[in-house]
């Protein structure tokens, strides 16, 4: 099989213009003198595309996919390595680039397909075709710079694909076209798909990945970070993904202010850590206090990333500081936008009576199996009075996360069997 794009050795650096001139005086003074920063946006990147392949780019805002995709179109130049090209090549990248504002949606048909390279003859032939497929009618007569959106999208689109090439490359934008256009686009490129075209598409839709590329590549932080089958990739990208907004989660509660005192062994501390919250995170009167709370799998290993369905205990350290009476024990699980998914105590479940409590114990909230789908969990723990009034009570002092590599969707999964009748 033949190659159709090859990506050797690939870094890309920009530079960015700084001015550091403030003032008028520093302006006169420093005049024509810019401080240029460089930066690598990508770092040795090396890609074989075969002839054929449907490849879903991936990766956080920032991380370099456009850039790629800009220097496959040889829009920009590697400043280290080389890109090969086998085939003709058509691609949407930003929503409107090449586009004039001012020309009609035919003046820009005939503009853009002869940059991609046809004659005018040639588009003279595929013009219906074009503005039918857009479905743009009457606004395929007005000048481009009234366009919506998702009209902008039809208009490159619909160019982009009649040039017939042999490499289509997509940057995003066909997420603001409506369902009808987007459902429309996807045949579009199954169609070419099998034909044996080759397709390079950047995306934020992970289930698009999924549904047509045949491969997925993470890009992060101007690096191939993993290469492999889209659910695969997805997976692991997801996995990323919520690891970084559970540090997010942490960061942005520490910043909240008062640190919470807590009483903790520090090789507990990197994976049960108390989040510094605000004053209300943290309220009682300490007769009872919690000293510790770390999560934990069947085999007693400490951790906070858990697969669905899989075993997970919560282990509770307390101390009883002055006698107390009616004690209760409680937890309750929340969602990182603070919906509430579960939430139970001791009395309610009619379990350790307070005669039975130690001065000194730890406590462990067993779940056989976690019903909880893929996301950041925060945890409250709660140890008070029957009666309400709080010993010690933690709000979303606690995070941890799950993972799944089912497909289902929502907080829970429920227990359940499909079954076809008759
Ligand atoms: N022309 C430019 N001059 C300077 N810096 C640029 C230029 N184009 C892109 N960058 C920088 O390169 C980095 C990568 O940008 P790029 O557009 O490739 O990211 P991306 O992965 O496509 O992100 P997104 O998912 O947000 O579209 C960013 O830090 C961006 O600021
Ligand atoms: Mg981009």
């Amino acid at each position: 099989m033949s190659y159709s794009i090859e990506v050797s050795n690939v870094s890309k650096k920009f530079r960015n213009y700084i001015d550091k001139q403030n003032t008028l005086k520093d302006k006169v003074l420093r005049f024509g003198k810019q401080t240029v920063k460089e930066d690598w946006i990508l770092e040795e990147i090396n890609l074989m595309i075969n002839e054929g392949q449907t490849v879903g780019l991936v990766g956080r805002n920032g991380s370099g996919k456009s850039t790629l995709l800009k220097l496959m179109t040889k829009i920009l130049y590697p400043d280290v390595g080389s890109i090969k090209i086998n085939g003709r090549v058509s691609s949407l990248l930003e929503l409107g680039a090449g586009f004039h504002p001012e020309f009609t949606g035919i003046e820009n048909i005939y503009m853009n397909a002869s940059i991609l390279g046809l004659s005018k003859k040639e588009i003279d032939a595929k013009l219906n075709e074009i503005i039918a497929f857009s479905e743009l009618h009457e606004y395929i007569h007005q000048p481009v710079r009234i366009y919506s959106s998702g009209m902008y999208m039809r208009l490159a689109f619909s160019v982009a694909i009649s040039v017939d090439p042999d490499i289509l490359l997509i940057d995003e934008v066909l997420a603001v076209g409506d369902s009808a256009f987007q459902n429309k686009c996807l045949e579009k490129i199954k169609e070419l798909k099998g034909k044996g075209k080759t397709i390079v598409v950047v995306t934020h839709d992970n289930s698009m990945v999924e549904k047509i590329c045949d491969r997925a590549v993470w890009i992060n932080n101007g690096k191939v970070r993993a290469d492999g089958s889209p659910r695969d990739i997805i997976m692991q990208y997801m996995a990323f993904l919520s690891e970084e907004e559970n540090k997010r989660l942490i960061e942005d509660q520490k910043s909240e202010s008062n640190e919470i005192p807590l009483n903790e062994s520090p090789e507990l501390w990197h994976i049960a850590k108390p989040i510094e919250s605000s004053n209300h995170s943290r309220v009682g009167n300490k007769k009872i206090e919690i000293l510790n709370v770390w999560f934990s799998d069947s085999q007693e290993q400490i951790k906070r990333n858990f697969n669905t369905g899989e075993q997970m205990i919560i282990n509770i350290q307390y101390k009883i500081n002055e006698k107390a009476s009616s004690v209760v024990f409680g937890v309750g699980f929340f969602t990182s936008d603070n919906t509430y998914c579960y939430g139970t105590n001791t009395y309610i479940d009619r379990s350790i009576p307070s005669e039975s409590l130690p001065n000194e114990g730890h406590i462990r909230f067993n779940i056989s199996k976690l019903t909880l789908l893929p996301g950041v969990y925060k945890l409250d723990v709660a140890v008070h009075h029957e009666n309400g009034e709080p010993y010690d009570y933690l709000t979303s002092v606690y995070s941890f996360q799950v993972s799944s590599d089912i497909n289902d969707v929502g907080i829970f999964r429920l227990d359940h069997t499909w079954e076809l009748k008759g």
